[in-house]
């Protein structure tokens, strides 16, 4: 079939269905990729959001943790329409001040001294094992392998498809990029074992969070880094879902008493608004120029709506606000518990939170909570995950309680 052709017939059937029908419609324009809750969302605010017909959702699933301020927040469309009217797009040959702003604020606020922007968080931890193989080059001999975790996500490039330690992600794609070694988490000898003289970096998710939130020991992250100094090599911290707040403090690192050589940022930096980046040590900081690159990558329109996003965050403390109402939220969840004896365990650190169960329950649990307007993410066949806005309230916790255990009575 010749292109016109074939654009024409899809037009006859997209003109076909009515206009309404975006569900159909999605079926045959997009890759099937992955399943979808079967609502056409049209509209947010706050921690709220509602379909095409008019339903009301409260959102604890936010975007997957991006939408930190909640829906469509009014520092966030403010900075957004102030900068498309000034400079949207740009090359990266030339200064800008939104891109320059946005470093500084991420600088002052971190124990990193460099940065470089991106689109997106598998980009951020691309990014970041360039400059640590990039390290491994110029500083360990050549050494280029990373250690990284099973249960871990990283992203969905190739060679982040390497580094996720989870095999349903890895299976589809082999043969794989090769310098990837996935050890188990929260165990410091797996990391040990693994280290040889071709490794040049250790890249961790402080929390894993796809993997079903999991929380390593207090002490794991420290002698993690005590290892990859006593070794010369690098520790990268992905950030991408507990950085800005998620877990209570504005990085996850610092509830655990570690400095990250190289930091993975995305997700809530943006707000909604796609933006990665990954921060360095000036001790890693080993780019030369023409060495990484991208198009779209700290562009005006992104960082002056980062900039905003960040700088709220900041001078709101919100997020002390996460830690409060995480807090509030879990001793609600502990309540459950009691209720509810097929809760197994409650994980969570701020506002990143997974119920497990000790049954495979978990896809009915999340179309039972649908149903009465409360969105959760199905984390594992045996876990959800709630990962709200971080400026929601107590009330809102407790409206999402009872839709919780009320879909939790049906499973009964
Ligand atoms: C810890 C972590 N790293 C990386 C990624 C990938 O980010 P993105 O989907 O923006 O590429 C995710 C996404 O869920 C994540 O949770």
């Amino acid at each position: 079939m010749t292109f016109p052709d074939k654009l024409g017939n899809l037009n006859q059937e997209v003109q076909q269905l009515s206009q309404s029908n975006w569900q159909e419609l999605e079926k045959k324009l997009l890759l099937q990729t992955g399943t979808r809750v079967p609502v056409t969302m049209v509209r947010g605010q706050g921690t709220w959001t509602w379909d095409d017909q008019g339903r009301e959702y409260l959102d604890f699933t936010c975007g997957w943790a991006a939408n930190c301020l909640g829906h469509c927040p009014p520092v966030l469309v403010k900075a957004l329409e102030k900068q498309a009217r000034t400079l949207i797009h740009i090359s990266d040959q030339f200064y800008t001040v939104p891109q320059i702003e946005l470093a500084q604020l991420l600088i002052e606020h971190s124990c990193l001294d460099k940065i470089f922007f991106c689109n997106s968080g598998a980009e951020a931890n691309e990014g970041a094992v360039k400059l640590a193989r990039r390290y491994g080059k110029l500083r360990l001999n050549g050494a280029y392998e990373v250690i990284t975790t099973l249960n871990s996500f990283h992203g969905r490039t190739l060679a982040m498809t390497a580094a996720t330690g989870q095999s349903r992600f890895q299976e589809p794609y082999t043969p794989l990029p090769v310098g990837f070694l996935n050890v188990e988490y929260n165990n410091i000898e797996a990391i040990k074992r693994a280290t040889s003289e071709k490794t040049c970096a250790v890249l961790l998710e402080p929390i894993q969070g796809e993997g079903g939130v999991n929380i390593p020991d207090d002490d794991y992250l420290q002698k993690v880094q005590s290892w990859c100094r006593e070794k010369g090599i690098l520790l990268i911290l992905d950030e991408v879902q507990t950085g800005i707040g998620r877990t209570g403090t504005l990085f996850a690192y610092e509830q655990y008493g570690v400095e990250p050589d190289i930091m993975a940022l995305a997700k809530g930096l943006g707000g909604g608004v796609p933006i990665g980046a990954f921060l360095a040590k000036e001790s890693a900081s080993v780019f030369s120029p023409g060495e990484h690159g991208s198009t779209y990558g700290g562009n005006p329109l992104v960082c002056a709506s980062s900039h905003a996003v960040l700088k709220y965050v900041i001078d709101h403390n919100i997020p002390a606000q996460a830690k409060r109402v995480g807090n509030y939220f879990m001793s609600k969840l502990e309540s459950l518990k009691q209720q509810f004896d097929f809760i197994a365990e409650i994980r969570g650190r701020g506002l990143l939170i997974a119920l497990e169960f000790n049954q495979e329950i978990a896809e009915r649990l999340l179309m039972a909570c649908f149903d009465r307007g409360l969105l959760v993410n199905r984390v594992k066949p045996n876990a959800i995950r709630f990962m709200p806005p971080l400026i929601i309230t107590e009330k809102e916790v407790d409206r999402a309680v009872a839709i919780l255990t009320d879909a939790l009575k049906e499973k009964n």
